[in-house]
């Protein structure tokens, strides 16, 4: 066996199946520098959750930051007190008690509204149904709503495009600028008088709103597809969730843990780190990976199955530490109802073409064609 496997690994490679590579690399070199990536990748689970836990010697303040360049400063480009400052102020919009109604009350409506306005050929889940009510999601508990979701969802896709701009091209960097310069006016006007009270400036809301438009709506838009994915191509797990609603949830859970919508948590050593038997020198990249983690088999019984009845403890597809997930709660609680309400409405749903599943960093499906 090669004792340089990062050393052969692409970004290519990772990005059009990532888990065969990450399963050689947790058996023969779970802590491996990987040049094109010009970052170190840890990929088994206690050396994942070591590296979330221990923010003193893993920052999420890299330098430079490519996160805080392209957003402006923010909680995940941050850590300590800023961050703290940053995301209390934020978490309230988005705990269970403010955002419980909204799943319970008004997200069966909006899953309805979409279903109803399927075109009965057939349709993309992606545009059709994940990708609004994703947005809406967003909208709602903010109360964003000078914009549509349309332009909202056309925005996040422009400051998308800029933070994969790892190379400073021309025309994402103008689509960034554009939904920048756009979205930043919108939430000037609509969202920043919303959240005057929390004491943050309005640059520090536009640029946390912008992170939540890139954390918060793609990853549940995937995790929503990926999930109605899984169980049309698990059809036992899917009768199985028709016949007991209590386990939709399990259902999308092992979803995540199986195909985690965001693949690692960036950081950078404060100091020589030792992990794993290996020296990461001060200053380097380190991308935790969190879905290499969710499918270490030191921890999951067949990992690489989906198994709706796995008794194996919890995933960390949110993350875990100071930078978990702001808006779990409100993700998972989208993904569940979005899933269940659409195979409760349309019972004879099934796959019309082969689905692509592609990224790295962030994993979902190009788009998932259904008839029923
Ligand atoms: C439903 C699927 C979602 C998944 C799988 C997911 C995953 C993650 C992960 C893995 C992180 C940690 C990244 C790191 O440590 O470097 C994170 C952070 C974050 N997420 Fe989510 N997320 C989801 C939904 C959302 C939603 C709906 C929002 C809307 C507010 C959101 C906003 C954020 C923010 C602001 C952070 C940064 C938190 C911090 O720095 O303290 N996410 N998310």
């Amino acid at each position: 066996m090669s004792p340089h496997l990062g050393a052969e690994l692409t970004l290519a490679e990772l990005e059009l199946d990532p888990y065969p590579a990450l399963a050689r690399l947790r058996a023969h070199e779970p802590v491996s520098h990987v040049p094109d990536l010009g970052m170190w990748l840890v990929t088994r689970w206690d050396d994942v959750v070591e590296v979330h836990e221990r923010p003193d010697l893993y920052t999420s303040a890299t330098e430079p930051s490519w996160l805080n360049t392209v957003l402006g400063p923010n909680m995940l480009g941050s850590d300590g007190d800023t961050h703290r400052r940053l995301k209390d102020a934020l978490q309230p919009s988005f705990t269970p008690s403010a955002t419980g109604e909204w799943v319970s009350d008004v997200l069966p409506g909006i899953c309805d509204e979409l279903i109803d306005a399927f075109d009965p050929a057939g349709v993309d889940l992606m545009t059709a149904y994940a990708e609004p009510i994703a947005v809406r999601a967003l909208q709602d508990a903010l109360g964003w709503h000078n914009a549509t979701w349309q332009q909202i969802g056309e925005w996040t896709r422009g400051v998308c495009a800029g933070l994969a701009n790892f190379t400073n091209e021309a025309e994402p960097a103008a689509l960034a600028a554009r939904a920048n310069t756009e979205s930043g006016a919108s939430i000037r006007e609509r969202v920043v008088p919303r959240l005057a009270h929390t004491g943050l400036t309005a640059d520090e809301i536009v640029n946390n709103v912008r992170l939540c438009m890139s954390g918060g709506i793609n990853e549940p838009r995937d995790g929503i597809a990926l999930a109605a994915w899984a169980l049309l191509t698990h059809p036992a797990a899917l009768t199985e969730c028709r016949a007991d609603a209590s386990l939709w949830r399990p259902a999308c859970e092992e979803l995540f843990r199986w195909i985690s919508p965001v693949a690692t948590s960036t950081r950078q050593t404060t100091a020589d780190a030792v992990i794993g038997g290996v020296t990461i020198p001060k200053g380097d990249l380190v991308a935790a990976v969190i879905s290499s983690a969710n499918r270490d088999e030191r921890r999951f019984d067949q990992p690489d199955r989906y198994l709706l009845h796995r008794k194996d403890g919890a995933h960390i597809a949110f993350s875990l530490g100071p930078h978990v997930c702001l808006g779990a709660w409100l993700g998972r609680s989208t993904v569940r109802v979005a899933v269940q309400r659409l195979f409760e409405r349309v019972p004879g749903m099934h796959l019309a073409g082969d689905v692509a599943i592609r990224g790295f960093e962030f994993r979902g499906p190009l788009r998932v064609d259904v008839r029923w």
